[in-house]
């Protein structure tokens, strides 16, 4: 298609964005632009295009964390970051304590919009919204986290009234919801998101592991050991003893950090945004949450749709 062609050239992105098909964005006034079946924000795609002009492709050593927004980002952030970096840190001085998991885990793409001529960011743990068919080939660890999308939805939906301009007008929940189950809403459509990660964990589940939101609530210790043993990372006898898994949860979890200082005061410098409130990032952090806000018909409409799009084995009510 144009589009496939038009990714291998070193075109202007401005030349290519305006190629494709576009329709408002959540956030800001910028559109979301309709890319290889996913329809992106503008600073994505261009931060997409800068890492494909640069043919940038993640080290096999490298860990992806990806995900659709508002499905548990900030917490497998911080998860991955406490996990892969155990042997360096103490409970006391940890990172964690002072950094909203935003700050020590960048967004790949975010990072390579705001560093085009060098997109590349330095650590070997990072971040993607982009669906899987958007991300560089790389033989790294992918992990890809799920989240019921009645409570992605409402999760968004608030994530925008806080975030989205005061100049711009308001997006109410029927639009929100009218545009997701449409599947253009930002990184959507949402069940082709999560349908391209599913599908590569059960053809490559060595590299790609998929793990569901509520299962992480219901048994976060069982699942902080599942992600140590794809990693490679393993915890140790000695270490389970001592107690250190469950050290590590507890510090990732949600009561911990969105009672710390940092995040209920703090901000960081966004790619996008210039000062975001780290609190932004933690609101209910529960499951079900969306029965509170969504209405009985929309509930209806997004269990029928995840139940055609994904079959019984992701859903999660
Ligand atoms: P709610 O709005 O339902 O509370 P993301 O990190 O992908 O942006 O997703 C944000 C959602 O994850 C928000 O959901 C937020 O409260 C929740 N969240 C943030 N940190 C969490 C944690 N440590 N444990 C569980 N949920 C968390």
């Amino acid at each position: 298609t144009k589009v496939q062609s038009l990714k291998n050239h070193q075109e202007s992105p401005d030349i290519i964005l305006s190629e494709l098909p576009k329709e408002r964005g959540w956030l800001s006034d910028q559109h979301v632009h309709q890319y290889n079946g996913f329809w992106y924000p503008t600073g994505i795609l261009q931060g997409l295009i800068a890492l494909q002009q640069h043919h940038y492709k993640p080290q096999p050593n490298d860990v992806l964390l990806a995900s659709y927004p508002k499905s548990g980002t900030t917490w497998l952030k911080a998860l991955l970051f406490a996990i892969t970096n155990r042997t360096q840190y103490n409970f006391n001085t940890h990172p964690l304590l002072s950094s909203n998991p935003h700050e020590l885990v960048p967004q790949l793409e975010a990072y390579a919009f705001k560093h085009p001529t060098n997109p590349t960011p330095n650590t070997s743990l990072m971040h993607s919204h982009l669906a899987f068919n958007s991300l560089p080939e790389s033989k790294c660890k992918i992990v890809y986290v799920f989240r019921d999308p009645k409570d992605v939805l409402a999760s968004c939906w608030h994530f925008v009234q806080k975030l989205r301009s005061k100049e711009l007008p308001s997006i109410s929940l029927p639009e929100a919801f009218d545009q997701f189950t449409k599947g253009c809403s930002p990184f959507g459509p949402f069940w082709d998101h999560v349908m391209g990660y599913y599908k590569a964990s059960l053809e490559f589940p060595k590299t790609v592991l998929f793990l569901k939101y509520e299962d992480l609530k219901k048994n976060p210790i069982f699942n902080a050991k599942r992600l140590a043993e794809f990693l490679g990372q393993p915890f140790s006898l000695e270490e389970e003893s001592e107690g250190i898994v469950d050290r590590i949860t507890e510090l990732c979890s949600f009561e911990k950090l969105s009672n710390l200082e940092v995040n209920k005061d703090g901000t960081h410098t966004g790619f996008f945004i210039p000062t975001i409130a780290n609190n932004t990032f933690f609101r209910q952090g529960k499951v079900g949450d969306s029965k509170n806000h969504l209405s009985g018909e929309m509930i209806e409409v997004l269990d029928e749709i995840t139940k055609q799009k994904l079959g019984s084995d992701l859903i999660t009510t």
